[in-house]
Protein backbone atom coordinates (compact mmCIF):
# COMPACT_ATOMS: atom_id res chain seq x y z
CA UNK A 1 0.00 0.00 0.00
CA UNK A 2 3.00 2.40 0.19
CA UNK A 3 2.02 3.75 3.33
CA UNK A 4 4.77 2.25 5.78
CA UNK A 5 6.67 4.93 7.84
CA UNK A 6 4.28 7.94 6.90
CA UNK A 7 2.53 10.01 8.92
CA UNK A 8 -1.50 9.90 9.50
CA UNK A 9 -3.45 12.61 11.52
CA UNK A 10 -6.68 11.57 12.41
CA UNK A 11 -9.15 13.12 14.36
CA UNK A 12 -12.01 11.43 16.61
CA UNK A 13 -9.98 8.49 16.91
CA UNK A 14 -10.78 7.95 20.50
CA UNK A 15 -13.49 5.31 19.45
CA UNK A 16 -16.00 3.91 16.73
CA UNK A 17 -15.33 4.79 13.28
CA UNK A 18 -12.05 7.16 14.03
CA UNK A 19 -10.93 4.23 16.22
CA UNK A 20 -10.71 1.84 13.40
CA UNK A 21 -9.03 4.09 10.80
CA UNK A 22 -6.22 4.23 13.42
CA UNK A 23 -5.94 0.74 13.76
CA UNK A 24 -5.95 0.13 10.18
CA UNK A 25 -3.46 2.63 8.94
CA UNK A 26 -1.04 1.71 11.76
CA UNK A 27 -1.73 -1.82 10.93
CA UNK A 28 -0.46 -0.65 7.45
CA UNK A 29 3.21 0.65 9.21
CA UNK A 30 1.88 4.15 9.20
CA UNK A 31 2.55 6.44 12.00
CA UNK A 32 -0.04 7.90 13.54
CA UNK A 33 -1.52 10.96 15.62
CA UNK A 34 -4.46 10.24 17.26
CA UNK A 35 -6.65 13.45 18.11
CA UNK A 36 -10.39 13.66 20.09
CA UNK A 37 -11.08 15.30 23.69
CA UNK A 38 -11.06 12.08 25.93
CA UNK A 39 -7.02 11.18 26.72
CA UNK A 40 -7.95 8.18 28.20
CA UNK A 41 -9.75 6.38 25.73
CA UNK A 42 -6.97 7.97 23.30
CA UNK A 43 -4.18 6.61 25.53
CA UNK A 44 -6.58 2.61 24.93
CA UNK A 45 -6.58 3.20 21.08
CA UNK A 46 -2.22 3.75 21.32
CA UNK A 47 -1.69 0.23 23.19
CA UNK A 48 -3.56 -1.38 20.20
CA UNK A 49 -1.51 0.33 17.16
CA UNK A 50 1.02 -1.41 16.37
CA UNK A 51 3.45 1.48 14.55
CA UNK A 52 4.93 4.15 16.61
CA UNK A 53 1.90 6.25 17.70
CA UNK A 54 1.31 9.56 19.66
CA UNK A 55 -1.95 10.79 21.09
CA UNK A 56 -3.09 14.62 21.47
CA UNK A 57 -6.33 15.42 23.55
CA UNK A 58 -7.90 18.42 22.11
CA UNK A 59 -11.85 19.88 21.42
CA UNK A 60 -11.24 20.59 18.32
CA UNK A 61 -14.23 23.08 18.20
CA UNK A 62 -11.75 25.40 19.93
CA UNK A 63 -10.52 28.02 17.26
CA UNK A 64 -6.68 27.51 17.42
CA UNK A 65 -6.80 23.82 18.48
CA UNK A 66 -6.34 21.96 14.55
CA UNK A 67 -3.53 24.44 14.30
CA UNK A 68 -2.11 23.21 17.35
CA UNK A 69 -3.01 19.45 16.40
CA UNK A 70 -0.69 19.88 13.23
CA UNK A 71 1.84 21.95 14.66
CA UNK A 72 2.41 18.86 17.06
CA UNK A 73 2.21 15.98 14.55
CA UNK A 74 5.03 17.93 13.00
CA UNK A 75 6.84 18.65 15.86
CA UNK A 76 6.49 15.00 16.78
CA UNK A 77 7.57 13.04 13.04
CA UNK A 78 8.58 15.67 11.09
CA UNK A 79 6.05 15.45 7.75
CA UNK A 80 2.04 14.85 7.18
CA UNK A 81 1.25 12.46 4.64
CA UNK A 82 -2.69 11.83 5.66
CA UNK A 83 -5.13 13.68 7.14
CA UNK A 84 -8.25 12.25 8.28
CA UNK A 85 -11.30 14.62 9.01
CA UNK A 86 -13.54 12.32 11.19
CA UNK A 87 -14.53 13.85 14.25
CA UNK A 88 -17.95 14.58 14.07
CA UNK A 89 -21.42 15.04 16.40
CA UNK A 90 -23.97 16.64 14.77
CA UNK A 91 -27.64 16.30 17.35
CA UNK A 92 -30.57 14.49 16.09
CA UNK A 93 -34.20 15.46 16.59
CA UNK A 94 -37.18 17.41 15.33
CA UNK A 95 -36.19 20.06 13.39
CA UNK A 96 -38.35 22.76 15.63
CA UNK A 97 -37.01 21.48 18.82
CA UNK A 98 -33.22 21.88 17.58
CA UNK A 99 -31.45 25.06 19.27
CA UNK A 100 -29.18 28.05 17.87
CA UNK A 101 -26.24 26.19 20.21
CA UNK A 102 -26.87 22.72 18.76
CA UNK A 103 -26.62 24.10 15.11
CA UNK A 104 -23.25 26.05 16.12
CA UNK A 105 -21.98 23.06 17.62
CA UNK A 106 -22.87 20.70 14.82
CA UNK A 107 -20.91 22.99 12.45
CA UNK A 108 -18.05 24.12 15.04
CA UNK A 109 -16.69 20.73 15.13
CA UNK A 110 -17.32 18.82 11.89
CA UNK A 111 -17.44 21.47 9.49
CA UNK A 112 -14.99 24.57 10.90
CA UNK A 113 -13.11 21.97 12.35
CA UNK A 114 -12.28 19.70 9.05
CA UNK A 115 -11.59 23.27 7.60
CA UNK A 116 -9.51 24.48 9.63
CA UNK A 117 -7.41 20.92 10.11
CA UNK A 118 -6.98 20.79 6.17
CA UNK A 119 -5.76 24.89 6.58
CA UNK A 120 -3.47 24.18 8.65
CA UNK A 121 -2.17 20.32 7.27
CA UNK A 122 -2.02 21.86 3.85
CA UNK A 123 1.77 23.50 3.67
CA UNK A 124 3.06 19.81 5.19
CA UNK A 125 1.10 18.16 2.72
CA UNK A 126 1.78 19.81 -0.19
CA UNK A 127 5.07 19.21 0.69
CA UNK A 128 4.68 15.30 0.81
CA UNK A 129 2.45 15.18 -2.02
CA UNK A 130 0.23 13.84 0.69
CA UNK A 131 -3.96 13.42 0.63
CA UNK A 132 -6.78 13.72 2.48
CA UNK A 133 -10.03 11.59 3.94
CA UNK A 134 -12.68 13.42 4.87
CA UNK A 135 -15.35 11.12 6.83
CA UNK A 136 -18.33 12.63 5.99
CA UNK A 137 -22.28 11.25 5.89
CA UNK A 138 -24.86 10.13 3.55
CA UNK A 139 -27.29 12.38 5.22
CA UNK A 140 -25.05 14.53 3.10
CA UNK A 141 -27.38 14.14 -0.13
CA UNK A 142 -30.53 12.44 1.05
CA UNK A 143 -31.99 14.75 3.64
CA UNK A 144 -34.16 13.62 6.19
CA UNK A 145 -36.55 15.33 9.14
CA UNK A 146 -34.52 13.95 11.69
CA UNK A 147 -31.39 14.90 10.35
CA UNK A 148 -31.53 18.58 10.00
CA UNK A 149 -27.90 19.09 11.17
CA UNK A 150 -26.04 16.56 10.03
CA UNK A 151 -27.46 16.34 6.57
CA UNK A 152 -26.32 20.72 6.42
CA UNK A 153 -22.77 19.55 7.92
CA UNK A 154 -22.22 16.66 5.70
CA UNK A 155 -23.38 18.77 2.24
CA UNK A 156 -20.93 21.55 3.57
CA UNK A 157 -17.97 18.74 4.00
CA UNK A 158 -18.89 17.34 0.53
CA UNK A 159 -18.60 20.36 -1.06
CA UNK A 160 -15.41 21.73 0.43
CA UNK A 161 -14.15 18.43 -0.15
CA UNK A 162 -14.50 19.22 -4.00
CA UNK A 163 -13.07 22.83 -3.50
CA UNK A 164 -9.95 21.21 -2.23
CA UNK A 165 -10.22 18.46 -4.07
CA UNK A 166 -9.51 21.24 -7.01
CA UNK A 167 -6.77 23.58 -5.43
CA UNK A 168 -5.34 20.05 -4.94
CA UNK A 169 -4.81 19.45 -8.67
CA UNK A 170 -2.69 22.33 -9.08
CA UNK A 171 -1.43 22.07 -5.19
CA UNK A 172 0.05 18.09 -5.94
CA UNK A 173 -2.71 16.91 -2.78
CA UNK A 174 -5.28 14.44 -3.15
CA UNK A 175 -8.52 15.01 -1.31
CA UNK A 176 -11.43 12.49 -1.31
CA UNK A 177 -14.53 11.81 0.90
CA UNK A 178 -16.48 8.54 2.37
CA UNK A 179 -19.62 8.89 3.12
CA UNK A 180 -20.68 6.22 5.57
CA UNK A 181 -23.67 4.65 6.06
CA UNK A 182 -25.22 3.01 9.72
CA UNK A 183 -22.06 2.12 11.43
CA UNK A 184 -22.22 0.39 14.14
CA UNK A 185 -20.27 2.76 16.78
CA UNK A 186 -21.79 4.55 19.93
CA UNK A 187 -23.59 6.70 17.71
CA UNK A 188 -25.57 3.79 16.20
CA UNK A 189 -26.47 1.87 19.26
CA UNK A 190 -28.24 4.41 21.18
CA UNK A 191 -30.97 4.94 18.47
CA UNK A 192 -31.01 1.08 18.21
CA UNK A 193 -31.43 0.74 22.30
CA UNK A 194 -34.18 3.51 21.45
CA UNK A 195 -36.02 2.05 19.69
CA UNK A 196 -35.90 -1.33 21.68
CA UNK A 197 -37.28 0.36 24.32
CA UNK A 198 -39.62 2.07 22.50
CA UNK A 199 -41.66 -0.91 20.67
CA UNK A 200 -40.45 -2.82 23.85
CA UNK A 201 -38.23 -5.82 22.44
CA UNK A 202 -35.02 -6.85 22.36
CA UNK A 203 -31.99 -4.79 20.94
CA UNK A 204 -31.04 -7.43 18.35
CA UNK A 205 -34.24 -7.78 17.06
CA UNK A 206 -34.56 -3.76 17.27
CA UNK A 207 -31.24 -3.47 15.32
CA UNK A 208 -33.05 -5.85 12.46
CA UNK A 209 -36.44 -3.53 12.17
CA UNK A 210 -34.32 -0.71 12.04
CA UNK A 211 -31.95 -2.12 9.47
CA UNK A 212 -35.10 -3.55 7.44
CA UNK A 213 -36.72 0.08 7.58
CA UNK A 214 -33.59 1.61 5.92
CA UNK A 215 -33.66 -1.29 3.50
CA UNK A 216 -29.73 -2.89 3.96
CA UNK A 217 -29.29 -6.32 5.30
CA UNK A 218 -26.94 -5.18 8.30
CA UNK A 219 -25.23 -2.17 9.93
CA UNK A 220 -21.64 -1.66 8.72
CA UNK A 221 -18.83 -2.18 11.09
CA UNK A 222 -16.08 0.42 11.34
CA UNK A 223 -13.49 -1.33 10.04
CA UNK A 224 -15.54 -1.75 6.39
CA UNK A 225 -15.05 1.97 6.45
CA UNK A 226 -11.20 2.22 7.40
CA UNK A 227 -10.22 -0.52 5.01
CA UNK A 228 -11.68 2.47 2.08
CA UNK A 229 -9.28 4.79 4.27
CA UNK A 230 -6.44 3.30 3.42
CA UNK A 231 -7.08 2.54 0.06
CA UNK A 232 -7.79 6.30 -0.84
CA UNK A 233 -4.91 7.31 1.04
CA UNK A 234 -2.61 4.27 -1.18
CA UNK A 235 -1.35 5.01 -4.33
CA UNK A 236 -3.56 2.46 -5.64
CA UNK A 237 -6.23 5.73 -5.57
CA UNK A 238 -3.65 7.84 -7.06
CA UNK A 239 -5.88 9.51 -9.82
CA UNK A 240 -8.95 9.67 -7.32
CA UNK A 241 -9.41 13.30 -6.81
CA UNK A 242 -12.57 14.75 -5.36
CA UNK A 243 -14.41 11.20 -5.51
CA UNK A 244 -16.78 10.65 -2.88
CA UNK A 245 -17.42 7.17 -2.11
CA UNK A 246 -20.68 5.66 -0.40
CA UNK A 247 -20.09 2.73 2.44
CA UNK A 248 -23.06 2.36 3.19
CA UNK A 249 -24.62 -1.22 2.29
CA UNK A 250 -26.76 0.12 -0.99
CA UNK A 251 -28.67 2.31 1.48
CA UNK A 252 -28.10 5.61 -0.97
CA UNK A 253 -30.12 4.74 -4.26
CA UNK A 254 -30.10 7.96 -5.84
CA UNK A 255 -26.88 9.07 -8.10
N1 LIG B 1 -21.63 5.74 12.74
C1 LIG B 1 -22.34 6.03 11.69
O1 LIG B 1 -23.31 5.32 11.39
C2 LIG B 1 -21.98 7.20 10.81
C3 LIG B 1 -22.72 7.39 9.63
C4 LIG B 1 -22.41 8.46 8.80
C5 LIG B 1 -21.38 9.31 9.14
N2 LIG B 1 -20.67 9.12 10.29
C6 LIG B 1 -19.59 10.07 10.59
O2 LIG B 1 -18.41 9.38 10.89
C7 LIG B 1 -17.66 10.11 11.88
C8 LIG B 1 -17.35 9.19 13.05
O3 LIG B 1 -18.58 8.71 13.56
P1 LIG B 1 -18.64 7.64 14.75
O4 LIG B 1 -19.94 6.95 14.63
O5 LIG B 1 -17.40 6.87 14.83
O6 LIG B 1 -18.75 8.65 15.99
P2 LIG B 1 -18.44 8.42 17.55
O7 LIG B 1 -18.34 6.97 17.87
O8 LIG B 1 -19.41 9.27 18.28
O9 LIG B 1 -16.98 9.05 17.69
C9 LIG B 1 -16.80 10.42 17.47
C10 LIG B 1 -15.34 10.76 17.66
O10 LIG B 1 -15.20 12.20 17.58
C11 LIG B 1 -14.57 12.66 18.78
N3 LIG B 1 -15.07 13.98 19.15
C12 LIG B 1 -16.33 14.32 19.51
N4 LIG B 1 -16.38 15.62 19.83
C13 LIG B 1 -15.12 16.11 19.69
C14 LIG B 1 -14.53 17.38 19.88
N5 LIG B 1 -15.26 18.43 20.30
N6 LIG B 1 -13.21 17.53 19.64
C15 LIG B 1 -12.46 16.47 19.24
N7 LIG B 1 -12.96 15.24 19.01
C16 LIG B 1 -14.28 15.07 19.25
C17 LIG B 1 -14.95 11.60 19.84
O11 LIG B 1 -14.02 11.58 20.90
P3 LIG B 1 -14.21 12.40 22.27
O12 LIG B 1 -15.63 12.29 22.69
O13 LIG B 1 -13.23 11.74 23.19
O14 LIG B 1 -13.81 13.81 21.96
C18 LIG B 1 -14.83 10.34 19.03
O15 LIG B 1 -13.48 9.94 18.92
C19 LIG B 1 -18.51 11.31 12.27
O16 LIG B 1 -18.09 12.44 11.56
C20 LIG B 1 -19.90 10.90 11.83
O17 LIG B 1 -20.73 12.00 11.49
C21 LIG B 1 -20.95 8.08 11.13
Amino acid sequence: MDLDSKVAVITGASRGIGRAIAEALSGQGMRVVLAARSSDLLEQVARTCVSEVATFPVDLREQDAPQRLIDFAVQRFGRVDLLVNNAGATKRGDFFELTEDDWHDGFALKFYGAVRCTRAAWPALMKSGGSIVNIVGIGGRTGSAEFAIGGAVNAAVLNFTKVMADRGVSDGVRVNAINPGPIRTDRLTVRIKRLAEEQGIPEEQAAGVMAEQMRVSRFGEPREVADVVVFLASSGASYCQGAVLDVDGGLTRTL
